[in-house]
């Protein structure tokens, strides 16, 4: 199934695809005028396409904005359905006994993590190549005064303060999925030991 993301007519819904950014074809699964109903609540209602718009004003990295999205999206929707089977067992009596979906569970604390990095990276290529929309081209927004090797020392000290932020978030989160659920009304300064 192809689809041109160029058009000004009707805009497709793709479920997972790949864009070729040279063609601009997209290949994937798709909700045919899946995007318009989203927009207009009409599948036949026209989207203005990137290709409306002079090609330096508007990113290159069509299929990397879109994995990342979708990576974003899939993550959001799977949790969704986690929370709503979960809560389904839990009416039923049943959620702790399902030992294969409490590990689901714990190892679920990192799709947040990982759907924060993917939408950031979405919103951040999306944008380009504008630091504001229309005004400010990111090419004009560098400093001059900062050299390459400051940043690079700079996203050094940052990976290494947020790996330590993230080991620590992993141990506290570990701590509490050992420890396991407790009752607040029974014993409302049991958190504290775990805070
Ligand atoms: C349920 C499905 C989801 C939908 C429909 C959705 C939708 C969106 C949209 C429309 C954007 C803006 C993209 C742009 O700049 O054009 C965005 C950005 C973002 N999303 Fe999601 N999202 C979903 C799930 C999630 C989840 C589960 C997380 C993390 C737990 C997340 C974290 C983010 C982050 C960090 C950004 C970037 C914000 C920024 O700095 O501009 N999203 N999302």
């Amino acid at each position: 199934m192809e689809g041109h993301y160029d058009k000004s007519g009707p805009a497709d819904l793709y479920l997972f695809g790949w864009v070729n950014n040279v063609t601009q074809e997209v290949t994937g699964i798709k909700l045919p005028g899946g995007l318009s109903f989203l927009v207009h609540q009409d599948f036949d209602a026209p989207i203005t396409g990137l290709n409306a718009f002079p090609e330096e004003d508007r990113p290159g990295q069509v299929n990397a904005v879109f994995q990342f999205y979708h990576i974003m999206i899939a993550i959001g929707m799977f949790l969704i359905g986690l929370s709503v089977y979960a809560s389904f067992l839990w009416w039923r009596g049943t959620l702790f006994d399902k030992r294969w979906l409490l590990k689901i569970f714990a190892f679920s604390v990192l799709l947040p993590q990982i759907a924060n990095q993917v939408g950031w990276f979405a919103a951040e290529m999306g944008r380009q190549p504008w630091i504001v929309y229309g005004h400010l081209r990111t090419s004009d927004g560098f400093s001059q005064e900062v050299s390459s090797n400051q940043i690079l020392f700079s996203l050094i000290l940052f990976l290494v303060v947020y790996a330590i932020l993230f080991l620590l978030f992993i141990y506290s989160v570990n701590k509490k999925i050992k420890h396991g659920p407790y009752d607040e009304a029974e014993n409302p300064d049991e958190f504290l030991k775990y805070v």
